[in-house]
Parts: structure tokens; C-alpha cells; sequence
């Protein structure tokens, strides 16, 4: 009963935004990639997994003239998007989530703090900010600049892992950083295969199950890459380019 109607509010926001439709399943499918790499246990897991899909159940309060507005954003309307995570507060609050579940709303709304305290809403810095929130930072900042907007073409992967490298320590936990580009990247080409329907060749989930998202990059940025790694950064874009249909 209660995850069937996380799931109705979670398809609801992706109903109303189309431009982020799939986003909070694959911020929780990357969110359980680094809760499953730390080794969490199961409770703490559900928790992260739950605030995860609603983190940004809030966007339903915001105007579609915001919300769907392509270019770029006026001050005004920046902090009418930013309300979201006071309404995902209030949304969860009326929920009247019990006591071992009280905890999915203090990670869902901590979503868009930043290390260095100056994120919103509460302005959390560190530690204080929840563990699990400090997780969906990572994977809402992954998926969102690792997403093919219709008005731009998805980021080459490099400058992506440039944009967490960079904010270790100030967007982000930087251990949490380190831990997500640990992760074997057959395992993050599932989550960009999770809405199209290639399936991951066999031989290709095996040879990319041998490199994380930090071997991508070293070989990505070498001077003179070898034939070997020329070809295991290119199988890499391959899935993530999302050009193979
Ligand atoms: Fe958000």
C-alpha cells in the first residue's frame, strides 16, 4: 500500500514534467548504486531509496510556465523553483510518515543543500546535512548533466566527471564523490539503458564491468590513449550517447 502510492506521487511529477520525466527513478537507481557500494543495511537502504523517488514530488506546487520553460530562468522564477523543496516538505509532513520512516523527508528535502552551506533550503552544511541527502546530491546533479534536454545535446562525459571532481568538498561530500566514481560503469550504463530498449550486449557489460566512471576519465583525458583505451572510453559513449537506436 505505501509503496504504491510513493510510486502514484512519483508518476504524478513526472506526468506534469515531461522535460525530467524518468529523472527521480534513475536518481534512485543511482542512489542505490552508492548505498549498495558502501554497504548500508537494509533499512537505511529503503529510507534512501523512498526519499530518492520523491525528492522532487514538490514540483507539482510550481507553475508550468516555470517548470517547462526552456531558456534560461529570471531570479524570480529561480526562487519559485526552489519553493520545491518547502512543498515536498509539506507534501511528506501530511503524509504523516510514522517514526522508522520520519527520516525519508529530512533526505528528500536536503536534496539541494551543498557541502559548503550554501545550498538551500535550510542551508545545511557538512554533516549536518543527512547522510542520504548527501547521496541524492550526487545523483540528482549526475542525472540531471547527464541528461539529453531536447534543446542541447547530452555533455561529454568528461566534463561531467569534471563537474563532481570539482565540487568535492563544496557541492558535495567528497567521499560520497569518490565512491559513485568507483562504481563499475556497466552499472551506470544500465541506468541510461533503463528507458530506451537496448538491452547492454553481454560482451560489453563484461568488458565495461572491468572500469569505473575514474578509469573513463584517466583514459578520456590521456595525452596519447592507447588502441585499448581508445576503444573502451568510445564502448563507453556508445551507451551513454544514446545514439544506437
Ligand atoms: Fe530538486
Amino acid at each position: 500500500m505505501f509503496d504504491s502510492f510513493i510510486n502514484t506521487l512519483a508518476s504524478s511529477i513526472d506526468a506534469r514534467d515531461k522535460i525530467t520525466a524518468g529523472h527521480s527513478s534513475r536518481v534512485k537507481l543511482y542512489s542505490m548504486l552508492i548505498v549498495d557500494e558502501l554497504g548500508l543495511d537494509e533499512h537505511k537502504k529503503e529510507i534512501i531509496e523512498k526519499a530518492a523517488t520523491l525528492h522532487d514530488i514538490g514540483k507539482i506546487g510550481i507553475r508550468d510556465s516555470v517548470l517547462q520553460k526552456e531558456g534560461k530562468l529570471t531570479d524570480e522564477e529561480y526562487k519559485h523553483i526552489q519553493e520545491h523543496v518547502q512543498i515536498t516538505y509539506n507534501i511528506l509532513e501530511n503524509i504523516g510518515l510514522n517514526e522508522d520512516f520520519k527520516e525519508i523527508n529530512e533526505i528528500a528535502c536536503s536534496h539541494h543543500e551543498k557541502y559548503d552551506g550554501t545550498g538551500y533550503h535550510r542551508h545545511l552544511k557538512g554533516e549536518d546535512i543527512p547522510y542520504g541527502g548527501r547521496i541524492l546530491a550526487v545523483s540528482d546533479v549526475f542525472d540531471a548533466i547527464t541528461s539529453k534536454r531536447h534543446y542541447r545535446d547530452k555533455m561529454p562525459i568528461v566534463n561531467v566527471i569534471d563537474i563532481l571532481l570539482k565540487g568535492r568538498n563544496t557541492h558535495f561530500d567528497a567521499k560520497l564523490v569518490d565512491v559513485f566514481l568507483k562504481i563499475p560503469v556497466n552499472k551506470i550504463v544500465k541506468v541510461f539503458l533503463t528507458e530506451n530498449h537496448n538491452k547492454l550486449k553481454a560482451k560489453d557489460d563484461k568488458t565495461l564491468s572491468k572500469y569505473n566512471l575514474s578509469d573513463i576519465y584517466n583514459m578520456g583525458t590521456k595525452e596519447n590513449p592507447t588502441e585499448e583505451e581508445k576503444e573502451i572510453v568510445s564502448l563507453f559513449n556508445y551507451y551513454y550517447s544514446g545514439k544506437q537506436d
